[in-house]
């Protein structure tokens, strides 16, 4: 199956603030993307945007699997997203929240892959505690948990490190790189260590910096 990511002339304004324009790429199976640039340069924004929730001020994002476009409503069933915004269920336990999620997504047999997957995010001992009692780390490995239920063929990872130990950090390594043998992984960051995991890097800084005629390239 051959899956394509295609981001086609995105421009995403608020109001009158432009945040970026011409963005260009596309994307296949085995592939990885680097989104780096300053704070507010929009990093965040096209990653919502390429997740499907944000709509682009113009341009278009195509899903494509073997040549055939996706109907958006559909595109939950490919997609897997971290960020520091997401929310989690806070009065439910680690276990209920990925139970509602299953439900929503229509997971078969999820009770053995929750258990899975709440091992490899090393949740498990805690799963029966309410989420509101986890620390900012437990839940950034919820969050991972929740993204790789449906074993999503897009990745997407905003700031994927933020609040991690260094086994959190390794986990997440083991996770891209899993991820770029499988799919197609995105990851917004200004970490050096996490752009060189990736073998393509847009950078919304220089993208602006060119835009306005001053890097030529
Ligand atoms: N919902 C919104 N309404 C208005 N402005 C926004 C909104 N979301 C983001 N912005 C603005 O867009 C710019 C890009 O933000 P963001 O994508 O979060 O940047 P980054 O993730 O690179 O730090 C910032 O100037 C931010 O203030
Ligand atoms: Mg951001």
């Amino acid at each position: 199956m051959e899956f394509k990511l295609i981001c086609k002339d995105i421009r995403k304004s608020f109001g009158r603030l432009l945040v970026f324009e011409s963005i260009n790429f596309e994307l296949t199976n085995n592939s990885s993307l680097a989104v780096a640039g300053k704070n507010g340069s929009g990093k965040s924004t096209l990653l919502k945007i390429i997740a499907g929730l944000l709509s682009p001020s113009s341009g278009e994002v195509i899903y494509q699997i073997n040549g055939k476009k996706i109907d958006k409503l559909d595109w939950f069933k490919f997609v897997g997203f971290v960020a520091p915004y997401l929310q989690l269920y806070d009065e439910f336990t680690g276990y209920e929240n990925l139970e509602i999620l299953a439900k929503i997504r229509g997971v078969k047999d999820y009770k053995r892959k929750i258990e899975d997957i709440l091992k490899r995010v090393n949740l498990y001992a805690r799963r029966n505690d309410l989420v509101r009692g986890y620390s900012s780390g437990m839940k950034q490995r919820l969050k991972y948990a929740c993204a790789l239920l449906h074993d999503p063929i897009l990745l997407i990872l905003d700031e994927p490190t933020s609040n991690l130990d260094p086994e959190g950090v390794e986990m997440v390594w083991a996770i891209a790189e899993e991820q770029k043998k499988r799919g197609i992984l995105i990851i917004a960051t200004n970490e050096p260590e996490e752009l060189k995991i990736c073998e393509e890097v847009i950078n919304l800084d220089e993208l602006k910096l060119k835009a306005k005629g001053q890097i030529v390239k």
